[in-house]
């Protein structure tokens, strides 16, 4: 029988982002109302947050709330709400024991006081931390961000801050919610959809994509770690040949 390939603790990618999909189709195949899909949803959070620090992935973004998602019955938005705000709020000591640095990545001023109150407390009780990057993406949409990068640049532009053909990748990248962080390499769909429903459409330009039927609340360390194995069989090229890329890896 051919063994089962194994993680390589060498190359596991730096940035993992996931869109955490498929928790109503989850409730609903149990004969249960869409919101328990999201109550179980949040233990495969906790699980995937532990398994991604334990594994070494350096950053791990997770879309939680689409602009999109604001669309929904409002019964479904308010409970998606209150679960954000009750994780955060239980999650909070165990994210500082465990070096994690959480960030938000979207309109945060969006969100519900309440939730804006404990995000920001959140954040800044781990932002020193020097462990895992959880960066939640909470009423994010890539065409809004890129739209909002756009302004800002154009402000800048008419105010005399920055000359227009200063204006490179770099520096647009810089103008997003995702500053200062990597792309990511490898970007999870869990649910079976083939889309990316308005997530990093710049940052991920050359990810490496895995999508799973699993759905979000099922979705374990062993799924994890099937995908990152799926990962480091991948040959990243950017652009370039295969001989190109083998000649750099000799
Ligand atoms: C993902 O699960 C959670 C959010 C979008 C907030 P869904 O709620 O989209 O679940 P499905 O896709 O309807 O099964
Ligand atoms: C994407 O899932 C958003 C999140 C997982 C937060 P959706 O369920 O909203 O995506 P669509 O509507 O199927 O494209
Ligand atoms: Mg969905």
């Amino acid at each position: 029988m051919p063994s089962l390939p194994e993680l390589d603790k060498n190359n596991i990618p730096t940035h993992v982002a996931i869109i955490m999909d498929g928790n109503g189709r989850w409730a609903q195949d149990r004969g249960l109302p869409r919101v328990m899909g999201h109550k179980a949803g949040v233990k495969s959070v906790n699980a995937i947050v532990r398994a991604a620090g334990e594994l070494g992935v350096k950053v791990l973004t997770l879309y939680a709330f689409s602009t999109e998602n604001w669309n929904r019955p409002p019964v479904e938005v308010q409970t998606l709400m209150s679960l954000l705000k009750s994780y955060l709020e239980k999650e909070l000591e165990s994210l500082v024991k465990n070096d994690v640095s959480l960030r938000c990545t979207g309109q945060k001023e969006k969100l519900p006081q309440e939730v804006q109150k404990v995000l920001n407390q959140v954040i800044a009780r781990t932002s020193l931390n020097k462990g895992l990057i959880l960066n939640l993406a909470l009423s994010y949409g890539s065409r809004n961000e890129i739209t909002m990068a756009a302004r800002c640049l154009a402000q800048k532009c008419c105010a005399g801050e920055i000359a227009v053909e200063d204006i490179s990748e770099e520096v647009f990248s810089e103008h997003l919610y995702t500053a200062g962080l990597a792309d990511p390499d490898l970007l999870i769909r869990t649910g079976g959809e083939h889309r990316l429903s308005n997530f990093l459409l710049w940052q991920a330009s050359y990810s490496e994509l895995y999508i799973t039927n699993t759905r979000w609340p099922d979705f374990d360390k062993d799924h994890l770690i099937d995908a990152l194995i799926d990962y480091q069989d991948r040959q990243r090229r950017f652009g370039k040949t295969t001989e190109q890329v083998l000649v750099k890896e000799s």
